[in-house]
């Protein structure tokens, strides 16, 4: 039985479409079975991140009775598999929110992950998206508001039997006047999970005429090296990074030199660091 994690927060547009299309990304190039679902049943933005908005049979045909979930399932990038929601307003009306404990169920078996891109704020999909996973990762930008509103998501969560896995951080600027980690994590009574950083890499991911997610662009931009950590952390990987393309900065570079005049280079030259998170 694979594990069933809902990506939620309290406020909207604290990039929960964009860690859950790259985290999604992430762990399928390292081998795992994973499958996104676009639970965000009225604002459906993940089909976007993903470029694939043309997809014939959605959640809302299946959760309007009308479709087989098997018929949802679509074919994304880097081998992971992907449910879109739907665009129709009038069938997102129609929809019984409560048929997706019963769709994941069905489709947990079949995947080492299903990852649920939730809604915003605490309307009833939002209940429904948590009550149809067993984990969530509660993800918040590092001020006031948005940490208000996602401890309330944490407590539903709870009321549910949901377990919060932690916080993830996103957007950071390590700005002055940013609610810290070890803050964050007091007042949640949780981890910080993953902090992600602002990264103009990631935003752009919604602005070219074609959206792509940075995880397919750019492996060593900031966000994707912290997606990549957050995904080992998920499944209970290694990091693996390339350190040759990565900027570890001048101290990495200076330890690298001297290790391999030494013969202290465990890598053997094949350039990939490892290391536990
Ligand atoms: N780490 C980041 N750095 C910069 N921009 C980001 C980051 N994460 C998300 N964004 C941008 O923020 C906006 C909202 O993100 P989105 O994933 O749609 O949020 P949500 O799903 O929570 O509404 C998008 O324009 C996205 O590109
Ligand atoms: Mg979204």
């Amino acid at each position: 039985m694979g594990r069933s994690i809902a990506i939620v927060s309290g406020k909207g547009g604290v990039g929960k479409t964009s860690i859950c299309a790259n985290l999604g990304i992430a762990l399928a190039q390292r081998g795992v079975n994973v499958c996104l679902v676009d639970a965000d049943i009225a604002m459906a933005n993940l089909s976007l991140l993903l470029g694939m908005q043309s997809s014939p049979i959605t959640l809302h045909d299946v959760l309007l009775g009308e479709a087989g979930i098997q018929d949802a399932i679509y074919d994304g990038p880097n081998g992971l598999k992907f449910i879109p929601s739907g665009l129709s307003l009038e069938n997102y009306r129609r929809v019984d929110a409560d048929r997706l404990a019963t769709v994941i169920k069905t489709i947990q078996s079949k995947f080492d992950f299903v990852l649920l891109d939730g809604p915003a704020g605490i309307e009833k999909s939002v209940l429904a998206t948590i009550a149809s996973t067993e984990e969530c990762l509660l993800i918040a930008t590092p001020d006031s508001p948005s940490i208000a509103d996602v401890l309330k998501t944490k407590i539903v969560a709870q009321r549910l039997g949901n377990k919060p896995l932690g916080v993830v951080l996103n957007m950071v600027r390590f700005e002055k006047g940013e609610i810290g980690k070890e803050e964050v994590s007091r007042m949640m009574e949780l981890p910080v999970y993953a902090t992600i950083p602002y990264d103009d890499e990631m935003r752009h991911s919604f602005q070219r005429d074609k959206a792509v997610p940075v995880m397919l662009r750019n492996l060593q931009a900031k966000s994707s090296i912290e997606v990549q950590k957050l995904a080992a952390r998920l499944a209970g990987l290694p990091v693996q990074f390339d350190e040759k393309k990565s900027s570890g900065g001048i101290l990495s570079s200076i330890l690298h030199f001297f290790a391999s005049l030494f013969g202290g280079n465990k890598n053997n030259g094949k350039g990939m660091e490892e290391m536990k998170v």
